[in-house]
């Protein structure tokens, strides 16, 4: 709205104020001039009224009424002298130019007599000012009275014709009524002309600043105000004009300055916009950015899309706990805090239904002015597929080298069942007379033994199988570490290597696979037994008494698993390094150096610890640490 513009309220502001001060000024100029002109007119009716009295005077000292009412009625005649009369000291007319008011007899309030005789107080000689008074004839206009006292002097009260009293002061007064139509006329011209001019001056004024602000103000400001409207709208190339030097000029030439650092920033933010977004899209792993309220997924990168298998529409209209399970996604939803997390073996599943472990790396940001994680995807599935090889692999080599304890472990059963069965036979061929019930005790040993050579079969066969990934289940620690000497009790035993089992039967479960476990406690068993044996070899004297302890217990929401050997202990030299896949001291075809490791891995896979609590010649302690599982 024109009405609005700083040009308009500027005009408008300053044409107001000028206005004001001319009105102000024509005014006070205009009461000046009136003010003067009626002092000369009051001098000048005083100057009249005195030639009258004096030129009268003469006529009154002789007593010759009729001259001198011609005298009066020839002043009065004039232009200009409205009346001239005279009244007496009773305030009786004697005489008048106006005919009809002679004898008329006014009293003391009359507005000629209120001027000396005002509040009924005594008669004061006054000044010319104070002699004269304004008033309006009937028919409009306006007249200036002077009155002029006529004095009791020596010649009239010591003339022969009419003698006064001589000590009557005041004899009469002679009063003259001037028009003042001819001053009022001539004040209303000048104000009409003060009036014109004002009009003139302002309208002048107006043009003029309106003139000079469009051209300073207006067109400048017009030209900064596009600029920002271009600016607003994205246009950051086109200049402001710098048309002058003033405070505008400088303001469009920083305006400019603005603009041009702007586009440089604004560059730089694309640039480096654009190297992110290469960095983003070009990483080797699939990368979401997720809304950390709602795991809406806002943004992918090209490998995420090859990977899953979904195109970038249909990623951002999930949810990023749509692509694993119901369980994966309540863990990522109770993990996801406001720090970077590590998500190990996540399940997820592609477009097409395959699965795919993965971890994830996540880290909270601010994306866009939301709360968001940058989950960093690493697509595991290879490697677990080699980790269960490995593990796999690790499991034979164990079963290779407990073949020799399993064949011991099944020959106690078989020597049982044929000792039942040459027995039976013996029974029939020799027709003997054996009471039934001895025939069913051989029976029932040579079932139980039966039972049992399969239950040792068919652990071993559990024990060898291969499984992809863990489906992990809450577990007794103690069953793995039981089992570990189905296999291995036998071989132990005959080496005399005593096993003590320290057990506490009341642990509460831990979450883990029984068949994984055992192979962990059976590496560390067979580590112990390797110790042990390794010992018997150099303590060629002296009372040495092999044995393997296996102690569990509660400790704090911990459960706690150390094996304990009496065996040579480890160097400290190799200490750091037993963990180490291939790491061994063993000689070779004794060792894969695998054992450790594969351990080392299942039990972190369970979120637990492995470590040597103690070493030196006295054996070895290795402790298991695993978190109770949540009820
Ligand atoms: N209880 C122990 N006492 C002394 N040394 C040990 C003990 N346990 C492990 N070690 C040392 O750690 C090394 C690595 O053990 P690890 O179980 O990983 O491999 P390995 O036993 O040599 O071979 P594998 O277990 O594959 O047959 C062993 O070679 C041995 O030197
Ligand atoms: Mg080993």
């Amino acid at each position: 709205m024109w009405y609005r513009s700083i040009g308009f309220k500027l005009i408008f502001s300053v044409g107001i104020a000028v206005m004001l001060v001319f009105m102000v000024f024509s005014y006070v100029n205009l009461e000046a001039q009136r003010k003067q002109l009626l002092q000369e007119m009051v001098r000048n009716s005083n100057l009249v009224s005195e030639v009258i009295k004096r030129s009268l005077r003469y006529n009154m000292l002789q007593y010759n009424p009729d001259q001198l009412y011609q005298a009066i009625d020839t002043i009065g005649a004039q232009e200009g002298i409205e009346k001239v009369r005279i009244f007496n000291a009773r305030g009786e007319i004697i005489y008048s130019s106006d005919k009809k008011e002679v004898g008329t007899v006014l009293d003391k309030t009359a507005e000629q007599c209120y001027a000396c005789h005002s509040k009924e107080k005594p008669f004061k000689r006054l000044s010319t000012t104070d002699r004269s008074r304004i008033f309006s004839t009937a028919k409009g206009y306006q007249l200036l009275g002077m009155i002029n006292p006529i004095y009791n002097e020596p010649d009239c009260f010591s003339a022969s014709c009419h003698v006064h009293p001589k000590d009557q002061e005041v004899l009469g007064v002679l009063d003259i009524d001037v028009s003042l139509r001819e001053i009022n006329d001539l004040i209303k011209d000048q104000r009409n002309k003060m009036v014109l001019f004002t009009l003139l001056a302002v309208s002048g004024i107006f043009i003029i600043i309106a003139v000079l602000i469009n051209r300073l103000l207006r067109q400048p400001v017009k030209q900064l105000l596009e600029g920002t409207e271009r600016v607003a709208a994205g246009d950051l190339m086109t200049p402001i004009p710098v048309t002058s030097k003033d405070e505008l000029g400088i303001l469009a030439n920083s305006f400019n300055q603005m603009t041009a650092r702007l586009r440089d920033s604004e560059r730089e933010l694309k640039a480096s916009e654009e190297k992110y977004r290469s960095l983003f899209e070009n990483d080797p792993n699939p990368i979401f950015v997720v809304d950390l309220e709602t795991f809406q997924i806002m943004d992918v990168n090209i490998r995420a899309i090859e990977t899953y298998g979904y195109s970038r529409e249909e990623f951002l209209s999930m949810s990023f706990l749509d692509l694993g399970d119901e369980e994966e996604a309540e863990k990522i939803q109770s993990l996801v805090v406001h720090s970077c997390i590590f998500l190990p073996k996540i399940r997820h599943r592609k477009k097409d239904g395959t699965v795919l472990y993965v971890n994830i790396h996540s880290c909270p940001r601010q994306h866009l002015g939301k709360d968001v994680i940058i989950a960093n995807i690493a697509d595991i599935s290879d490697r677990i597929q080699a980790e269960a090889q490995l593990i796999q692999a690790g499991k034979m080599a164990t079963l290779g080298e407990m073949s020799a304890g399993v064949a011991h472990e099944l020959n106690q059963p078989l020597n049982a069942i044929r000792v039942g069965t040459e027995y039976l036979h013996k029974i029939f061929t020799r027709n003997m007379k054996v009471s039934e019930e001895v025939v069913k005790k051989v029976c029932n040993e040579v079932i139980s033994q039966v039972e049992r050579a399969s239950s040792i079969i068919n652990h071993l066969r559990e024990f060898g199988r291969k499984s992809e990934v863990d489906e992990l289940d809450k577990i007794d620690i103690n069953k793995p570490i039981r089992d570990v000497f189905t296999l291995l009790g036998q071989q132990l035993r005959v080496r005399e290597i005593e096993v003590k089992l320290e057990l506490d039967d009341n642990l509460p479960p831990i979450l883990g696979v029984p068949n994984r476990l055992e192979q962990v406690f059976l590496n560390l068993v067979m580590n112990a037994r390797d110790a042990i044996l390794e010992k018997k070899e150099i303590m060629v004297n002296g009372d040495f008494h092999p044995c393997i302890t296996i102690r569990s217990y509660c400790e704090g929401d911990k459960i706690v698993v150390d094996v304990i050997d009496n065996g040579i202990g480890i160097p400290e030299e190799v200490k750091d390094r037993i963990f180490e896949p291939f790491f061994t001291t063993k000689e070779v075809g004794k060792g894969t150096g695998l054992g450790l490791s594969i351990s080392y891995g299942i039990v972190k896979d369970y979120g637990g610890s492995i470590q040597i609590e103690s070493t030196g010649k006295e054996g070895t302690t290795f402790r298991i640490t695993f978190p109770v599982a949540d009820k």
